[in-house]
Protein backbone atom coordinates (compact mmCIF):
# COMPACT_ATOMS: atom_id res chain seq x y z
CA UNK A 1 0.00 0.00 0.00
CA UNK A 2 1.99 3.35 -1.29
CA UNK A 3 2.50 6.13 0.52
CA UNK A 4 1.75 9.45 -0.87
CA UNK A 5 5.15 11.03 -2.43
CA UNK A 6 6.14 14.74 -1.91
CA UNK A 7 5.85 17.40 -4.50
CA UNK A 8 9.19 19.18 -4.93
CA UNK A 9 7.97 22.42 -3.94
CA UNK A 10 4.99 24.39 -5.18
CA UNK A 11 4.90 25.77 -8.00
CA UNK A 12 4.21 28.93 -9.37
CA UNK A 13 2.30 28.08 -12.71
CA UNK A 14 -0.91 26.46 -13.67
CA UNK A 15 1.19 23.97 -15.01
CA UNK A 16 -0.24 25.09 -18.53
CA UNK A 17 2.62 23.98 -20.40
CA UNK A 18 2.24 20.05 -19.45
CA UNK A 19 -0.20 17.44 -21.32
CA UNK A 20 -3.66 17.22 -20.51
CA UNK A 21 -5.56 14.27 -18.74
CA UNK A 22 -9.01 15.26 -19.96
CA UNK A 23 -11.38 14.16 -17.92
CA UNK A 24 -14.89 13.24 -18.17
CA UNK A 25 -17.15 12.91 -14.83
CA UNK A 26 -20.47 11.05 -15.00
CA UNK A 27 -23.18 12.29 -12.14
CA UNK A 28 -23.14 15.76 -10.79
CA UNK A 29 -24.15 16.25 -7.43
CA UNK A 30 -22.55 15.44 -3.81
CA UNK A 31 -19.70 13.59 -5.23
CA UNK A 32 -19.35 15.50 -8.25
CA UNK A 33 -19.29 18.78 -6.90
CA UNK A 34 -16.18 17.14 -4.73
CA UNK A 35 -14.68 15.48 -7.65
CA UNK A 36 -14.57 18.75 -9.36
CA UNK A 37 -13.12 20.63 -6.67
CA UNK A 38 -10.50 17.64 -7.08
CA UNK A 39 -9.88 17.80 -10.16
CA UNK A 40 -10.01 21.93 -10.53
CA UNK A 41 -7.60 22.08 -7.84
CA UNK A 42 -5.11 19.72 -7.93
CA UNK A 43 -2.85 21.34 -10.51
CA UNK A 44 -2.81 24.71 -9.18
CA UNK A 45 -1.65 23.39 -6.00
CA UNK A 46 0.57 20.59 -6.66
CA UNK A 47 3.51 20.39 -9.12
CA UNK A 48 1.39 17.83 -11.78
CA UNK A 49 3.18 16.00 -14.45
CA UNK A 50 -0.35 15.98 -16.48
CA UNK A 51 -3.01 19.07 -16.19
CA UNK A 52 -6.05 17.76 -15.65
CA UNK A 53 -8.75 19.46 -17.86
CA UNK A 54 -12.50 19.29 -16.64
CA UNK A 55 -13.95 17.91 -20.45
CA UNK A 56 -16.77 16.50 -20.33
CA UNK A 57 -19.58 16.46 -17.55
CA UNK A 58 -22.71 13.93 -17.98
CA UNK A 59 -25.83 14.09 -16.19
CA UNK A 60 -29.38 12.47 -17.68
CA UNK A 61 -31.78 15.83 -17.50
CA UNK A 62 -30.37 18.49 -20.14
CA UNK A 63 -30.71 21.64 -18.65
CA UNK A 64 -29.60 20.73 -15.21
CA UNK A 65 -26.02 19.21 -16.52
CA UNK A 66 -25.17 22.32 -18.77
CA UNK A 67 -25.87 24.14 -15.12
CA UNK A 68 -23.64 22.25 -13.33
CA UNK A 69 -20.93 22.08 -16.18
CA UNK A 70 -20.97 26.27 -15.76
CA UNK A 71 -21.24 25.80 -11.84
CA UNK A 72 -18.38 23.77 -11.72
CA UNK A 73 -16.21 24.91 -14.55
CA UNK A 74 -16.82 21.91 -17.13
CA UNK A 75 -16.05 22.42 -20.70
CA UNK A 76 -18.98 20.65 -22.23
CA UNK A 77 -21.80 18.34 -21.51
CA UNK A 78 -23.62 15.19 -22.04
CA UNK A 79 -27.10 13.52 -21.00
CA UNK A 80 -26.05 9.63 -21.97
CA UNK A 81 -22.77 8.18 -20.35
CA UNK A 82 -22.52 6.46 -23.09
CA UNK A 83 -21.97 9.55 -25.71
CA UNK A 84 -18.78 10.49 -22.91
CA UNK A 85 -17.49 7.59 -23.43
CA UNK A 86 -17.69 7.40 -27.00
CA UNK A 87 -15.93 10.91 -26.96
CA UNK A 88 -12.51 10.41 -28.26
CA UNK A 89 -11.66 14.01 -26.09
CA UNK A 90 -11.70 12.19 -22.41
CA UNK A 91 -9.10 10.20 -21.02
CA UNK A 92 -10.33 9.37 -17.78
CA UNK A 93 -13.97 8.53 -16.84
CA UNK A 94 -14.98 9.36 -13.12
CA UNK A 95 -17.69 7.79 -11.66
CA UNK A 96 -20.12 9.76 -9.65
CA UNK A 97 -23.42 7.63 -9.47
CA UNK A 98 -24.76 5.66 -7.48
CA UNK A 99 -23.91 1.75 -7.56
CA UNK A 100 -26.34 0.26 -9.56
CA UNK A 101 -24.30 1.84 -12.49
CA UNK A 102 -20.74 1.88 -11.35
CA UNK A 103 -19.40 -1.84 -13.05
CA UNK A 104 -21.70 -1.01 -16.60
CA UNK A 105 -20.00 2.36 -16.55
CA UNK A 106 -16.74 1.36 -15.64
CA UNK A 107 -16.54 -2.30 -17.91
CA UNK A 108 -17.58 0.56 -20.84
CA UNK A 109 -14.67 3.21 -19.99
CA UNK A 110 -12.43 0.24 -20.09
CA UNK A 111 -13.42 -1.35 -22.87
CA UNK A 112 -12.87 2.18 -24.86
CA UNK A 113 -9.52 2.57 -23.28
CA UNK A 114 -9.96 5.18 -20.54
CA UNK A 115 -8.34 5.19 -17.23
CA UNK A 116 -11.67 5.07 -14.80
CA UNK A 117 -11.68 6.47 -11.41
CA UNK A 118 -14.81 5.03 -9.64
CA UNK A 119 -16.38 6.28 -6.36
CA UNK A 120 -16.68 3.79 -3.78
CA UNK A 121 -18.50 1.04 -2.60
CA UNK A 122 -16.83 -0.22 -6.00
CA UNK A 123 -20.18 -1.78 -6.83
CA UNK A 124 -23.60 -3.29 -5.62
CA UNK A 125 -22.09 -7.08 -5.56
CA UNK A 126 -19.44 -8.92 -5.19
CA UNK A 127 -19.75 -10.47 -8.53
CA UNK A 128 -20.46 -7.10 -10.23
CA UNK A 129 -16.61 -6.33 -8.41
CA UNK A 130 -15.18 -9.42 -9.99
CA UNK A 131 -15.72 -8.53 -13.47
CA UNK A 132 -14.89 -4.92 -12.88
CA UNK A 133 -11.26 -6.11 -11.17
CA UNK A 134 -10.67 -8.07 -13.97
CA UNK A 135 -11.42 -5.69 -16.94
CA UNK A 136 -8.96 -3.60 -14.68
CA UNK A 137 -6.36 -6.25 -14.98
CA UNK A 138 -6.67 -6.76 -18.56
CA UNK A 139 -6.63 -2.96 -19.24
CA UNK A 140 -3.74 -2.75 -17.20
CA UNK A 141 -1.67 -4.72 -19.33
CA UNK A 142 -2.51 -2.23 -21.87
CA UNK A 143 -1.62 0.75 -19.74
CA UNK A 144 -5.11 1.93 -18.83
CA UNK A 145 -5.51 2.57 -14.87
CA UNK A 146 -8.85 2.06 -12.51
CA UNK A 147 -8.71 3.13 -8.76
CA UNK A 148 -11.55 3.03 -6.29
CA UNK A 149 -12.15 6.30 -4.45
CA UNK A 150 -11.41 5.34 -0.74
CA UNK A 151 -10.51 9.32 -0.10
CA UNK A 152 -10.05 8.98 3.81
CA UNK A 153 -6.48 7.46 2.75
CA UNK A 154 -5.94 11.08 1.56
CA UNK A 155 -6.38 12.47 4.69
CA UNK A 156 -2.98 13.92 6.06
CA UNK A 157 -3.36 12.61 9.54
CA UNK A 158 -4.72 8.97 7.92
CA UNK A 159 -1.44 8.92 5.57
CA UNK A 160 0.45 9.96 8.50
CA UNK A 161 -0.77 7.69 10.79
CA UNK A 162 -0.14 4.64 7.99
CA UNK A 163 3.12 5.46 7.74
CA UNK A 164 3.51 5.09 11.55
CA UNK A 165 1.97 2.09 11.48
CA UNK A 166 4.87 1.20 8.64
CA UNK A 167 7.49 2.33 10.44
CA UNK A 168 6.54 0.57 13.52
CA UNK A 169 6.14 2.84 15.84
CA UNK A 170 2.92 1.29 18.10
CA UNK A 171 4.81 -1.77 17.49
CA UNK A 172 2.47 -5.30 16.76
CA UNK A 173 -0.89 -4.05 16.05
CA UNK A 174 -3.31 -5.54 18.59
CA UNK A 175 -6.53 -3.65 17.67
CA UNK A 176 -8.11 -1.70 15.36
CA UNK A 177 -11.00 0.29 16.49
CA UNK A 178 -12.94 1.70 13.49
CA UNK A 179 -16.93 3.66 13.63
CA UNK A 180 -18.57 5.70 11.30
CA UNK A 181 -21.03 7.58 12.64
CA UNK A 182 -23.90 9.48 10.88
CA UNK A 183 -27.37 10.46 11.92
CA UNK A 184 -29.60 12.03 9.15
CA UNK A 185 -31.79 9.14 9.48
CA UNK A 186 -32.50 9.36 13.17
CA UNK A 187 -36.41 11.31 11.80
CA UNK A 188 -38.65 8.30 10.79
CA UNK A 189 -40.13 10.88 8.38
CA UNK A 190 -36.49 11.14 6.17
CA UNK A 191 -37.52 10.55 2.60
CA UNK A 192 -36.68 7.35 1.14
CA UNK A 193 -33.78 8.44 -1.19
CA UNK A 194 -31.73 6.01 -3.33
CA UNK A 195 -29.37 5.41 -0.19
CA UNK A 196 -32.07 2.99 1.68
CA UNK A 197 -33.32 0.97 -1.84
CA UNK A 198 -31.13 -2.09 -1.87
CA UNK A 199 -31.58 -2.38 -5.92
CA UNK A 200 -29.71 1.36 -6.21
CA UNK A 201 -27.34 1.40 -3.57
CA UNK A 202 -26.41 -2.11 -2.81
CA UNK A 203 -26.71 -2.24 1.05
CA UNK A 204 -26.72 0.54 3.46
CA UNK A 205 -24.73 2.00 5.95
CA UNK A 206 -22.91 -0.81 5.49
CA UNK A 207 -21.90 -0.05 1.67
CA UNK A 208 -22.04 3.17 2.18
CA UNK A 209 -20.15 4.31 5.99
CA UNK A 210 -19.08 0.48 6.25
CA UNK A 211 -16.68 -0.02 2.67
CA UNK A 212 -15.07 3.25 4.03
CA UNK A 213 -14.24 2.07 7.23
CA UNK A 214 -12.84 -1.41 6.36
CA UNK A 215 -10.56 0.17 3.88
CA UNK A 216 -9.29 2.54 6.44
CA UNK A 217 -8.80 -0.31 8.87
CA UNK A 218 -7.12 -2.67 6.18
CA UNK A 219 -4.98 0.42 4.78
CA UNK A 220 -3.76 1.69 7.98
CA UNK A 221 -3.13 -2.32 9.01
CA UNK A 222 -1.26 -2.77 6.12
CA UNK A 223 -3.03 -6.59 5.59
CA UNK A 224 -6.32 -7.70 4.96
CA UNK A 225 -8.79 -8.84 7.42
CA UNK A 226 -9.30 -12.50 7.70
CA UNK A 227 -13.27 -13.01 8.86
CA UNK A 228 -15.99 -11.55 10.16
CA UNK A 229 -18.81 -11.70 12.90
CA UNK A 230 -21.55 -9.37 12.36
CA UNK A 231 -24.78 -7.54 13.53
CA UNK A 232 -27.23 -5.08 11.04
CA UNK A 233 -30.24 -3.61 11.49
CA UNK A 234 -33.27 -1.74 9.75
CA UNK A 235 -34.82 0.15 12.36
CA UNK A 236 -37.39 1.95 10.26
CA UNK A 237 -38.86 -0.20 7.86
CA UNK A 238 -41.21 2.74 5.82
CA UNK A 239 -40.46 6.16 4.74
CA UNK A 240 -41.93 8.82 2.59
CA UNK A 241 -41.12 8.96 -0.55
CA UNK A 242 -39.04 11.68 -1.84
CA UNK A 243 -39.70 13.99 -3.70
CA UNK A 244 -37.80 16.65 -6.38
CA UNK A 245 -33.84 16.19 -6.66
CA UNK A 246 -31.87 14.94 -2.95
CA UNK A 247 -28.90 17.60 -2.01
CA UNK A 248 -26.54 15.88 -0.32
CA UNK A 249 -28.20 13.28 2.12
CA UNK A 250 -31.56 14.69 2.15
CA UNK A 251 -34.46 15.28 -0.38
CA UNK A 252 -37.80 17.08 0.15
CA UNK A 253 -40.70 14.50 0.97
CA UNK A 254 -43.75 13.54 -1.57
CA UNK A 255 -47.51 11.66 -0.98
CA UNK A 256 -46.73 7.76 -0.17
CA UNK A 257 -44.68 5.74 1.24
CA UNK A 258 -41.95 2.82 0.29
CA UNK A 259 -40.28 0.20 1.70
CA UNK A 260 -36.71 0.44 3.32
CA UNK A 261 -34.79 -2.52 2.33
CA UNK A 262 -31.56 -2.35 3.42
CA UNK A 263 -29.58 -1.55 6.76
CA UNK A 264 -29.63 0.97 8.48
CA UNK A 265 -27.11 0.19 11.25
CA UNK A 266 -24.35 -2.44 10.28
CA UNK A 267 -21.84 -3.73 13.57
CA UNK A 268 -19.22 -6.23 12.95
CA UNK A 269 -15.70 -7.74 14.34
CA UNK A 270 -12.87 -8.52 12.50
CA UNK A 271 -9.70 -10.77 12.55
CA UNK A 272 -6.64 -10.12 10.50
CA UNK A 273 -3.57 -12.78 9.62
CA UNK A 274 -1.67 -11.17 11.45
CA UNK A 275 -3.85 -12.06 15.07
CA UNK A 276 -4.88 -8.48 15.58
CA UNK A 277 -8.99 -8.05 16.26
CA UNK A 278 -11.39 -5.18 14.95
CA UNK A 279 -14.58 -3.63 15.60
CA UNK A 280 -16.55 -1.59 13.19
CA UNK A 281 -19.65 0.11 13.79
CA UNK A 282 -21.49 1.73 10.83
CA UNK A 283 -24.58 3.87 11.79
CA UNK A 284 -26.98 6.68 10.36
CA UNK A 285 -28.39 6.82 13.92
CA UNK A 286 -25.87 8.23 15.69
CA UNK A 287 -27.99 11.37 17.20
CA UNK A 288 -25.88 13.96 17.01
CA UNK A 289 -23.04 12.79 15.28
CA UNK A 290 -22.12 14.01 11.84
CA UNK A 291 -19.67 12.36 9.98
CA UNK A 292 -17.78 10.74 12.74
CA UNK A 293 -15.51 9.18 11.38
CA UNK A 294 -13.28 7.84 14.30
CA UNK A 295 -10.21 5.18 14.73
CA UNK A 296 -7.68 3.98 17.38
CA UNK A 297 -5.29 1.69 17.10
CA UNK A 298 -3.82 0.21 19.52
CA UNK A 299 0.22 -1.58 19.54
CA UNK A 300 2.97 -3.51 21.28
CA UNK A 301 4.04 0.02 21.74
CA UNK A 302 2.07 2.26 21.38
CA UNK A 303 -1.62 3.47 20.21
CA UNK A 304 -2.89 6.12 17.32
CA UNK A 305 -6.46 7.76 17.54
CA UNK A 306 -8.23 9.82 14.58
CA UNK A 307 -11.86 11.17 14.41
CA UNK A 308 -12.45 12.85 10.84
CA UNK A 309 -14.46 15.64 12.94
CA UNK A 310 -11.05 17.27 13.82
CA UNK A 311 -9.29 15.64 10.83
CA UNK A 312 -5.93 18.15 10.97
CA UNK A 313 -5.32 16.46 14.44
CA UNK A 314 -3.53 12.61 14.93
CA UNK A 315 -3.38 11.37 18.66
CA UNK A 316 -0.04 9.28 19.74
CA UNK A 317 0.56 7.22 23.09
CA UNK A 318 4.48 6.44 22.71
CA UNK A 319 4.02 3.21 25.10
CA UNK A 320 7.91 3.21 25.12
CA UNK A 321 7.82 6.63 27.26
CA UNK A 322 8.14 6.31 31.62
CA UNK A 323 4.37 6.35 32.76
CA UNK A 324 5.21 8.99 35.14
CA UNK A 325 5.05 11.86 31.59
CA UNK A 326 3.56 9.12 28.94
CA UNK A 327 -0.03 10.06 27.62
CA UNK A 328 -1.64 10.67 24.46
CA UNK A 329 -0.15 14.10 22.55
CA UNK A 330 -1.88 15.76 20.05
CA UNK A 331 0.01 15.65 17.05
CA UNK A 332 -1.19 18.71 14.35
CA UNK A 333 -0.70 17.02 10.73
CA UNK A 334 -0.05 20.77 9.23
CA UNK A 335 3.40 20.76 8.81
CA UNK A 336 5.29 21.11 5.88
CA UNK A 337 6.72 17.29 6.32
CA UNK A 338 3.45 15.57 6.43
CA UNK A 339 1.97 14.09 4.09
CA UNK A 340 0.54 15.76 1.18
CA UNK A 341 0.85 19.49 3.34
CA UNK A 342 4.08 20.86 1.59
CA UNK A 343 1.92 22.31 -1.24
CA UNK A 344 -0.97 23.92 1.26
CA UNK A 345 -0.84 26.65 3.79
CA UNK A 346 1.79 27.59 6.38
CA UNK A 347 1.89 25.08 9.70
CA UNK A 348 -1.57 25.49 11.54
CA UNK A 349 -3.54 26.76 8.98
CA UNK A 350 -5.31 23.42 8.27
CA UNK A 351 -7.24 21.39 6.00
CA UNK A 352 -10.65 20.08 5.65
CA UNK A 353 -13.04 17.15 3.75
CA UNK A 354 -12.53 18.83 0.20
CA UNK A 355 -9.23 18.51 0.11
CA UNK A 356 -8.91 14.39 0.32
CA UNK A 357 -10.39 14.89 -3.85
CA UNK A 358 -7.82 17.33 -4.44
CA UNK A 359 -5.27 14.49 -2.91
CA UNK A 360 -7.59 11.79 -4.72
CA UNK A 361 -6.80 13.60 -7.92
CA UNK A 362 -3.26 13.95 -7.64
CA UNK A 363 -2.32 10.68 -6.82
CA UNK A 364 -4.04 9.46 -9.77
CA UNK A 365 -2.55 11.89 -11.92
CA UNK A 366 0.99 11.22 -10.98
CA UNK A 367 -0.08 7.09 -11.41
CA UNK A 368 -1.52 7.51 -15.02
CA UNK A 369 2.10 9.63 -16.04
CA UNK A 370 4.25 6.78 -14.28
CA UNK A 371 1.90 3.94 -15.31
CA UNK A 372 1.95 2.43 -12.02
CA UNK A 373 -1.14 0.47 -10.66
CA UNK A 374 -2.92 3.19 -8.57
CA UNK A 375 -3.65 2.98 -4.47
CA UNK A 376 -6.50 1.58 -3.94
CA UNK A 377 -7.06 -0.30 -7.64
CA UNK A 378 -10.17 -2.25 -8.23
CA UNK A 379 -8.67 -5.80 -7.13
CA UNK A 380 -8.54 -3.53 -3.25
CA UNK A 381 -12.03 -2.32 -4.06
CA UNK A 382 -13.21 -5.81 -5.04
CA UNK A 383 -11.55 -7.38 -1.73
CA UNK A 384 -13.95 -4.67 0.68
CA UNK A 385 -17.00 -5.57 -1.33
CA UNK A 386 -16.15 -9.13 -0.04
CA UNK A 387 -15.68 -8.18 3.14
CA UNK A 388 -19.12 -6.26 3.54
CA UNK A 389 -20.48 -9.96 2.01
CA UNK A 390 -19.25 -11.59 4.66
CA UNK A 391 -20.67 -8.94 6.96
CA UNK A 392 -24.34 -9.57 5.47
CA UNK A 393 -23.48 -13.48 4.97
CA UNK A 394 -22.88 -13.55 8.89
CA UNK A 395 -25.70 -11.59 10.20
CA UNK A 396 -28.07 -13.33 8.19
CA UNK A 397 -26.35 -16.71 10.30
CA UNK A 398 -27.19 -15.27 13.83
CA UNK A 399 -22.94 -13.26 13.91
CA UNK A 400 -21.75 -16.80 13.05
CA UNK A 401 -17.75 -16.13 11.90
CA UNK A 402 -17.46 -16.03 7.90
CA UNK A 403 -14.15 -15.94 6.34
CA UNK A 404 -13.45 -13.72 3.91
CA UNK A 405 -13.23 -15.18 0.19
CA UNK A 406 -10.22 -14.83 -1.93
N1 LIG B 1 -16.02 9.17 -1.10
C1 LIG B 1 -16.98 9.66 -0.33
O1 LIG B 1 -16.73 10.19 0.73
C2 LIG B 1 -18.41 9.57 -0.78
C3 LIG B 1 -19.40 10.40 -0.21
C4 LIG B 1 -20.69 10.32 -0.72
C5 LIG B 1 -21.01 9.44 -1.73
N2 LIG B 1 -20.03 8.62 -2.24
C6 LIG B 1 -20.33 7.67 -3.33
O2 LIG B 1 -20.45 8.42 -4.54
C7 LIG B 1 -21.46 7.86 -5.38
C8 LIG B 1 -22.50 8.94 -5.68
O3 LIG B 1 -23.04 9.39 -4.47
P1 LIG B 1 -23.55 10.91 -4.30
O4 LIG B 1 -23.65 11.15 -2.84
O5 LIG B 1 -22.75 11.82 -5.12
O6 LIG B 1 -25.02 10.76 -4.90
P2 LIG B 1 -25.97 11.91 -5.42
O7 LIG B 1 -27.35 11.40 -5.34
O8 LIG B 1 -25.65 13.20 -4.73
O9 LIG B 1 -25.53 12.06 -6.94
C9 LIG B 1 -25.67 11.02 -7.86
C10 LIG B 1 -25.54 11.60 -9.25
O10 LIG B 1 -25.57 10.53 -10.20
C11 LIG B 1 -26.48 10.90 -11.26
N3 LIG B 1 -26.90 9.69 -11.92
C12 LIG B 1 -27.53 8.62 -11.39
N4 LIG B 1 -27.70 7.66 -12.33
C13 LIG B 1 -27.16 8.15 -13.47
C14 LIG B 1 -27.02 7.66 -14.79
N5 LIG B 1 -27.48 6.45 -15.11
N6 LIG B 1 -26.42 8.43 -15.73
C15 LIG B 1 -25.93 9.65 -15.39
N7 LIG B 1 -26.04 10.18 -14.15
C16 LIG B 1 -26.64 9.44 -13.22
C17 LIG B 1 -27.56 11.70 -10.56
O11 LIG B 1 -28.29 12.46 -11.45
C18 LIG B 1 -26.67 12.55 -9.63
O12 LIG B 1 -26.11 13.64 -10.33
C19 LIG B 1 -21.99 6.66 -4.64
O13 LIG B 1 -21.32 5.50 -5.06
C20 LIG B 1 -21.66 6.96 -3.18
O14 LIG B 1 -21.51 5.78 -2.39
C21 LIG B 1 -18.76 8.69 -1.79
Amino acid sequence: MGQPEQPEGVEESTGAQRPPLRVGMVGYAFMGAAHSQGWRTAGRVFDLPLRPELAVICGRDAAAVRAAADRHGWAAAETDWRDLIARDDVDLVDICTPGDSHAEIALAALAAGKHVLCEKPLANTVEEAEAMASAAETAYERGQLAMVGFNYRRVPATALARQMVADGRIGTLRHVRVSYLQDWLVDPQAPLTWRLRRELAGSGSLGDLGAHIVDLAQYLAGEPLAGVSALTETFVRERPLPGGAARGLSAATAAGTGQVTVDDAALFTGRFASGALASFEATRYATGRKNALRLELNGARGSLAFDLERLNELWFHDGTEPDTHAGFRRILVTEPDHPYVEAWWPPGHGLGYEHTFVHQARDLVHAVAEGRRPDPSFADGLQVQRVLAAVEESAEKNSVYTPIAV
